[in-house]
């Protein structure tokens, strides 16, 4: 979500630092900034919302020779999208951008308060480059004294340092975040967090191993590992494809988003999760004041994870929900009783007919709230409230990274509200809390299961139609699955409650009846396996995906033995996506742009 670029050389700095923030943008930003150190003296430009911003405080900078930089794109997490929070970090006579969370940053920053640090931002970052500077009133040198700061960093990273008293210099660093060096026979170092930022910059990188550190300067790069033994450089030829680049190795967008999942998710529950209770930064309790009603109202796969906290928000807070479909709920002339909450659910903030809707609660005078991905877009600035799923950027047209957001923040805000109305007791809220910190585990895309996928796809190319059936949460899960097989593969699917099947759709079985069938271990097992089991005996095609052997199968995806239905819930939704991806791989179909459908649907 955030970008890293770097640069050592002799070019115009300032335009070298900004082209490559621009590379980055399409992993999304709210902010932005540059620090450049020539002879000696820093020159420092920050800016909230684009680089045309930042372009704009840097105008008259001209660099002038030798000089090093350091640039960041960031997409708030820590702390509001403004200026103090944009990277570079300062302390007295160093700057650092970083990507990544550096989690015992309260414990740092306790520390370093104590002696007499001041610091300026809400940010995690801001901690490296004071216990930087602490540890250079000790240590004999800076890179001892960078190497230090970094011993005592938990969490991830990849982050670039300048200071003062060494202006040929980078630091630089990964664990957890990618990192790349890339140089060219012109002499000069560039360092990015993506490739695509050092295409037609230079012609060799060094992708960074986690645990990698060292110092750049113009005529030299010292590389040490985890262990502090100095390494040899492994420059490889740069890729000089773009959009590959862009795409990080994956074959597209939406693959690439659906491994990203297990990254995002981590930025998604940061800072919300306590041992006992969720917090959201973001929300004034008052909010919920008279509220007895949650009225969720959302598009495509916004309303599926709608659907999904549908169930948890009644079975945890106990509290009336019902859910709209926007298109409908416009026009249907809703009878509205002034006690509920409005939540709207939009990955882009702007689609036309759920920002109608949430217009109509507002006239109405409900209390309205959003969760979203995009700050600031339309939904954001209207709505009383907004809870950000940061997703990042996504690109593909066929949503996941998204859903996956949803519905963890979604699963947040039951349990916030439970807690908030004592409807579930404590041990259960920190049982639940302890899952939602394994997600980011549960969502990791398992490669076996991955190439099993591949394979089994070719199976699944023909026939009258797809039946995704599921109970409880795996019906709205069901649901998504058939939409996303729908998107992009043309093929005909359906999602279906397990126990509805009887009441007509039955009918439709036979050989060429596909029907992918959501048997979690941990949710109503036994009903859901009968249901398969009436689809099988009339012939259907089984594919089922449960951790349990299932012997009434054609084929079957054995998923994790994991403690609790939400955790099967998460990874059964990484293996329908794969699935669907690898369906329409095969038919040849543009997986990222499928024919007659937009990213963002602004028109009713
Ligand atoms: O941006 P939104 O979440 O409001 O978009 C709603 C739908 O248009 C969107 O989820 C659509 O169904 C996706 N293409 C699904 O993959």
């Amino acid at each position: 979500m955030c970008g890293i670029v770097g640069y050592i050389g002799v070019k115009p700095i300032k335009e070298i630092l900004i082209e490559g923030l621009r590379e980055l943008e399409y992993r999304g930003y709210d902010s932005a900034g540059i620090a450049v150190l020539q002879n000696g003296n820093f020159s420092l430009f920050k800016a909230v919302g684009k680089l045309v911003n930042l372009e704009e405080k840097a105008k008259n900078f001209e660099s002038d020779g030798f000089s090093v930089g350091i640039g960041h794109t960031r997409w708030a997490t820590h702390g509001k999208p403004t200026e103090l929070n944009a990277h570079p970090h300062v302390g007295h006579n160093s700057y650092v951008v970083h990507n990544g969370i550096i989690e015992n940053y309260q414990e740092l920053k306790g520390m370093l308060t104590e002696e007499g640090v001041r610091f300026l931002s809400q940010t995690d970052t801001e901690v490296i480059v004071h216990l930087f500077e602490y540890r250079l009133r000790t240590e004999p040198s800076a890179l001892e004294a960078f190497t230090k700061t970094l011993d005592q960093l938990e969490g991830a990273y990849a982050t670039l340092l300048v200071n003062a008293s060494l202006n040929d210099t980078i630091f630089f660093a990964k664990q957890g975040s990618p990192m790349i060096i890339g140089r060219n026979s012109e002499g000069e170092i560039f360092f990015a967090s993506s490739d695509a930022a050092l295409i037609g910059k230079c012609q060799e990188v060094l992708y960074l191993e986690d645990g990698h550190y060292g110092c750049a300067t113009g005529s030299e790069i010292k590389l040490f590992n985890a262990h502090h033994h100095e390494v040899p450089l492994h420059f490889t030829p740069l890729n000089e494809n773009k959009l590959s680049a862009q795409k990080e190795g994956y074959r597209f967008f939406m693959e690439k988003e659906i491994y990203e999942q297990s990254q995002v998710l981590i930025d998604t529950l940061m800072g919300r999760l306590r041992d006992e209770s969720i917090y959201f930064e973001e929300l004034d309790a008052a909010l919920f004041d008279g509220i007895r009603e949650i009225k969720l109202c959302a598009c495509g796969t916004s309303y599926h994870a709608a659907m999904v906290a549908g169930y948890l928000l009644e079975r945890h807070a106990k509290i009336r929900t019902s859910i709209e479909i926007a298109s409908e709920f416009r026009y249907r002339e809703p009878f509205l009783t002034p006690d509920p909450l409005f939540i709207v659910i939009s990955q882009s903030g702007e689609t036309a007919d759920t920002l109608e809707s949430l217009k109509m609660a507002k006239a109405f005078g409900l209390k309205t709230m959003v969760i979203c991905n995009v700050d600031n877009s339309s939904m954001v600035r209207l709505a009383d409230a907004s809870l950000l799923t940061r997703a990042g950027i996504e690109k593909g047209v066929a949503s996941t990274k998204a859903f996956a957001t949803q519905v963890s923040v979604l699963w947040m805000l039951s349990l916030f509200l439970a807690g908030e109305r004592k409807t579930l007791d404590t041990a259960e809220i920190k049982r639940q809390i302890q899952l939602l910190r394994l997600l980011p585990t549960t969502t990791k895309v398992d490669n076996d299961i991955h190439e099993q996928l591949r394979r089994l796809s070719k199976r699944y190319l023909h026939g009258h139609g797809f039946f995704f059936i599921g109970r409880d949460v795996f019906y709205p899960l069901a649901l998504e699955g058939a939409l996303k097989l729908k998107e992009i593969t043309y093929l005909h699917a359906e999602g279906y409650p397990s126990g509805e099947m009887k009441h007509g759709p039955i009918a439709l079985a036979d050989p060429e009846l596909f029907t992918i069938a959501l048997l979690p271990q941990h949710k109503l097992y036994d009903k859901t396996k009968s249901n398969i089991e009436e689809l099988s005996a009339r012939d259907s095609t089984i594919c089922s995906i449960s951790p349990l052997e299932f012997d009434k199968a054609d084929d079957h995806i054995r998923t994790q033995h994991a403690d609790d239905y939400m955790l099967e819930f998460f990874e059964m939704m990484v293996v329908l996506q794969l699935l669907s991806m690898e369906i329409a791989v095969r038919l040849g179909n543009d997986v990222d742009m499928p024919r007659n459908l937009a990213k963002s649907v602004t028109v009713e």
